[in-house]
């Protein structure tokens, strides 16, 4: 927050700069010369635009992203926007290897792209699994915890076996994948981050999605506090909630009214992973995407239950 408020202030305060430096220019040329020589027409130097070289605001950081569910919409866009900045490997972690490397090609990932099997369900495989994908990438910038299923609630209902798959999968294996990430991450001698892949989904159960909701709730709980254990070896955790966006995962939830609503406040997985650059470069913890979704949850948190349950 300070970094971001700091910075626009530095930039209002530019061009003030500037115009008083131009004022310099105007008063000089209204004083006649003491020998009466031809009056100076102020200095074009004055005039001219101020070239000073502005540093950029972030150096670029080469060092490898991991994307753990690397066929994730949103991983890989995050993945894309990291290259852009300076990234020089992705290593993707995933069920379906050729299946990522196709999508990350897709998505204009023209840096070296190297693949690992992955199952988030398997906890007992997760600490080789991140060993591994530490041995490709070389020095981490970031690992992305973006796999996940979503599911829905008459079939868990109707299929309990199938929800505890997902609980599995979205908490279980995120908790076991992240701790391993973020001691691989701590033994580096640069600072990196763990980006999780939470929800609004788990600020407020509600009947419509409240399993879902609920891995969710248990990641977003876990990875705080994740956050606030690690913080002095080195390590960053960001917590990320975005709400509805337009990925595989929510490509069949059409109709109704609640899908209408949802769409309404839809987003992309550019439009995400541009909100999760900006807030690891800002050192944020939590990041909304959008942003306006922080006030709408708030609310939300407040919401009468009759309200509540017919979301
Ligand atoms: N889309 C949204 O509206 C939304 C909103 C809030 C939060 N999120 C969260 O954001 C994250 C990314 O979602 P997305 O929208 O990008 O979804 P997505 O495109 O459907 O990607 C989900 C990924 O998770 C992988 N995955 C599922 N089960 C797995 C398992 N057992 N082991 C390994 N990988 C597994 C999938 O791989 P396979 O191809 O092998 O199945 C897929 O690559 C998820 O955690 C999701 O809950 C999404």
């Amino acid at each position: 927050m300070l970094p971001t408020l700091t910075r626009r202030v530095r930039s209002n305060l530019a061009p003030l700069v500037i115009i008083g430096r131009r004022a310099v220019g105007r008063d000089r040329q209204e004083r006649p010369n003491p020998d009466g020589s031809p009056t100076e027409r102020p200095s074009d130097r004055l005039l001219d635009p101020i070239e000073e070289p502005v540093p950029p605001e972030h150096e670029p950081d080469t060092r490898a992203v991991i994307v753990l569910g690397g066929g994730s919409d949103i991983g890989i866009a995050i993945a894309a926007q990291l290259v852009a900045r300076g990234a020089e490997t992705v290593v993707l972690a995933g069920r379906n290897r050729e299946q990522m490397r196709e999508q990350a090609l897709e998505a204009g990932i023209g840096v070296r792209i190297e693949t690992v099997g992955f199952d988030a369900r398997f906890s007992e495989s997760h600490v080789s699994t991140i060993e591994e994908a530490f041995t490709l990438a070389g020095e981490v910038q970031a690992v992305i915890v973006a796999f996940g299923v979503l599911g829905d609630t008459p079939s868990y209902e109707a299929n309990p076996a199938l929800a505890g798959g997902a609980a599995t999968t979205n908490f279980a294996g995120a908790v076991s994948t992240s701790l391993a990430a973020t001691r691989a991450l701590a033994r580096q001698e640069r600072e990196g981050t763990l980006v999780v892949l939470s929800s609004v989904a788990a600020l407020r159960p509600r009947p419509s999605n409240y399993v879902y909701g609920a891995t969710k709730a248990g990641l977003d709980f876990f990875a705080r506090g994740l956050a606030d254990s690690v913080r002095k070896r080195g390590v960053r955790v960001l917590v990320i909630r975005p709400g509805f966006v337009h990925t595989k995962m929510t490509r069949d939830m059409t109709g109704g009214w609640r899908n209408r609503l949802r769409a309404r406040f839809a987003t992309t997985p550019d439009r995400v992973a541009r909100d999760v650059v900006r807030a690891m470069e800002d050192g944020d913890t939590i990041c909304w995407s959008p942003g306006r979704l922080r006030w709408l949850t708030t609310a939300l948190r407040v919401a009468p239950g009759f309200v509540v349950r017919r979301l």
